[in-house]
């Protein structure tokens, strides 16, 4: 029985890592850099500029740091025209519900996401209110590093060993699994995702109740 959840953000509650992909893409295009077929896979989860590493590859070495930096505002300035025009319809299935029901049962919620921008996307999906924690990811090692994940429990109080994480990418179960007994559940495709304690096809097959104690009940 678990007292908390913490969810990764992209890929997870908002429809946002095709988003990623797609700015990506389009920088990977412009360098004329390949796409291979796992490339969009292996970007999922990682941060900016680890991102730019994998889009980069052996090529790396031809460009100085203060170019690297130019790419990535490059590629999150296509992000972030992508983004604006997002609303709550790009919730994935079953995110409203399930934040909703861990929030009336008082199960606090944090977030622990790679994104700058991760604010500006809760806002846009009208879902900020639900989050007593939001790690930032400027004061944490990157994902597959458990760091994020032991600030967001940190920040709810709660023991790791207490937690539920939600993720979609292989590198963030990774930083799950080694969060201190922190509890992974993958969501999405299966294959990238089996390191998982559990794997749900999306949100809306999770069901909540097998797995959290509502404070309202503990306190009874
Ligand atoms: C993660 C995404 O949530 O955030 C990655 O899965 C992304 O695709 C990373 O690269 C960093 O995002 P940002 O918005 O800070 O560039
Ligand atoms: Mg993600």
């Amino acid at each position: 029985i678990y007292r908390a959840a913490i969810f990764d953000l992209d890929g997870v509650l908002a429809d946002t890592a095709r988003l990623h992909l797609k700015a990506w893409h389009q920088l990977a295009q412009e360098l004329k850099r390949p796409w291979a077929e796992d490339t969009g896979e292996r970007l999922k989860g990682l941060e900016r500029m680890a991102s730019l590493e994998v889009i980069l590859g052996e090529e790396s070495d031809r460009f100085s740091e203060k170019e690297k930096i130019d790419l990535a505002s490059r590629k999150n300035s296509y992000y972030q025209k992508l983004i604006r025009s997002l609303s709550p319809k790009d919730l994935l299935p079953g995110a409203g519900e399930l934040l909703a029901w861990l929030n009336e049962k008082q199960i606090p919620i944090a977030l622990a996401s790679a994104s700058k921008n991760a604010q500006a996307v809760l806002q846009a999906l009208e879902i900020s209110h639900y989050f007593s924690t939001i790690a930032d990811p400027e004061q944490s090692a990157p994902k597959p590093c458990p760091d994020i994940f032991l600030a967001a429990a940190q920040g709810l109080q709660v023991e790791p060993e207490l937690c539920v994480a939600f993720e979609d990418a292989a590198a963030g179960v990774a930083a799950i699994k080694a969060a201190k007994g922190m509890t992974a559940v993958g969501v999405g495709s299966e294959n990238s995702l089996r390191k998982a304690d559990f794997i749900v096809g999306s949100l809306s097959e999770f069901v909540p109740k097998d797995f959290f104690l509502s404070a309202i009940h503990a306190a009874s």
